[in-house]
């Protein structure tokens, strides 16, 4: 679904699809949706206007993980902290499902390498650090 336009500047983002969010995911796994999912289209503009391939991408209230999984897909290393242990359990297995998913070789890569057993698109790593913080707040960092 799209806003319709309530702006012709092009700094008022009239086109963002309002239902890609991760709570689709959530309603498909059967799994508590996010009462304020943040939409896809204004992650990933913000990502790629505000930060560079490589950088840390941090979301201090991550909810159930859009801004770090989306700087992941982005290239990005992906951080943040939540409150809720059930958001940030789900936000810790987007975030590791979408780095198994990143560091899969894919069909270019073995084109581009010309060879079987070489290439990775270089985009993400491993899951490298969860802490308990005080008030049952949590951190992820991943890279
Ligand atoms: C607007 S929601 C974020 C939604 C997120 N953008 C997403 O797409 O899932 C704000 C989140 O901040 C969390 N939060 C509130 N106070 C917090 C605090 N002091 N430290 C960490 N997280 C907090 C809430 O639990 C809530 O999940």
């Amino acid at each position: 679904m799209l806003l319709p336009p309530q702006s012709w500047n092009a700094d008022v983002w009239t086109d963002v699809t309002r239902m890609r969010t991760l709570n689709a995911v959530q309603v498909q796994k059967g799994q508590q949706v996010h009462l304020c999912p943040l939409q896809f289209d204004i992650a990933d503009r913000v990502i790629t206007q505000c930060s560079m391939a490589g950088e840390v991408v941090w979301d201090p209230f991550m909810g159930i993980g859009t801004v770090p999984l989306r700087a992941l897909k982005a290239g990005r290393r992906g951080a943040g902290c939540e409150l809720s242990g059930g958001y940030f359990a789900d936000a810790w297995a987007y975030c590791e499902a979408q780095e198994q998913e990143s560091a899969a070789p894919g069909l270019f890569d073995f084109i581009t390498a010309g060879a079987l057993g070489e290439g990775s698109n270089g985009t993400a790593g491993a899951v490298v650090s969860v802490q308990a913080r005080e008030n049952s707040k949590e951190s992820l960092l991943t890279h």
